[in-house]
């Protein structure tokens, strides 16, 4: 069996693990099944001087969307646009639904109790969130966290999903919930059919899995999420 760790458990570019977090750590590597392989994945990781050729056409893409106009939720009660926040470089990217009441006030997609939940699932990776992408196919909050509708999405995945996809390029993309794959892949899938495989996306390998904000209403599924979630680290780690 391969077991593939990713690099970023490695102490030295992790200065902040503590001492217990380490011994942790090896005692994980000793308790290993034999044949177990430890082989360090070489994902990107964000440092202060990681160059970044992407940044700026994703805040040229976030400054043109600042006063949106171009579907109805524009006049449904949001307080402002909700770009998506993340690392440009990402190689893995979320993609949500849309803003509720906490992301609309904070202007931060998935900040609320379903947002906790994704970080939670994040730091369960051992991936650092700054080291991923995380964004929602609309960007304006729907009244009362109705799901959008076709024309709202239609417009909004155009005018600023693709090209934000199109911009960071990720190597993974995970579709949260029935909202996002409906966008990404057509209105004919049923997340129950799809959930858990690897789809094709023009070209991007996707993974459909279910929203935290499902898993906050049936936490049975979280383990299912969890196994969705190691099929997306074996892809990372190809
Ligand atoms: N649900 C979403 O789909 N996106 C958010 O940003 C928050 C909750």
């Amino acid at each position: 069996m391969v077991i593939k760790r990713k690099f970023s458990e490695h102490y030295h570019i992790m200065p902040n693990r503590t001492k217990n977090q380490l011994n942790n750590y090896f005692t994980f590597l000793k308790k290993q099944p034999k044949g177990f392989v430890y082989v360090e994945n070489e994902l990107p990781i964000k440092t202060p001087d990681t160059p970044c050729s992407k940044q700026p056409r994703l805040d040229e893409l976030k400054k043109q969307c600042h006063n949106c106009q171009a579907c109805p939720l524009a006049s449904q009660g949001r307080s402002q646009v909700v770009f998506g926040r993340g690392w440009a470089e990402a190689q893995l990217m979320f993609i949500g639904e849309g803003p509720g009441r906490d992301e609309d006030r904070l202007g931060k997609p998935f900040v609320g109790r379903a947002g906790q939940l994704l970080s939670k699932i994040i730091a369960a990776m051992e991936l650092d969130e700054d080291n991923v992408y995380i964004t929602n196919v609309v960007k304006c909050r729907p009244p009362n966290n109705r799901a959008p509708l076709p024309q709202e999405s239609g417009t909004c995945k155009d005018l600023l999903l693709f090209k934000e996809i199109d911009i960071i390029q990720p190597k993974v993309i995970c579709a949260l919930g029935s909202t996002a794959i409906k966008a990404l892949l057509g209105d004919h899938l049923a997340i129950s059919k799809v959930r858990g495989q690897f789809l094709d996306f023009r070209g991007y390998p996707l993974l459909p899995t279910y929203h935290p904000a499902y898993l906050l209403r049936n936490p049975a599924e979280k383990r299912t999420v969890w196994e969705d979630m190691k099929k997306v680290l074996a892809k990372l780690a190809e």
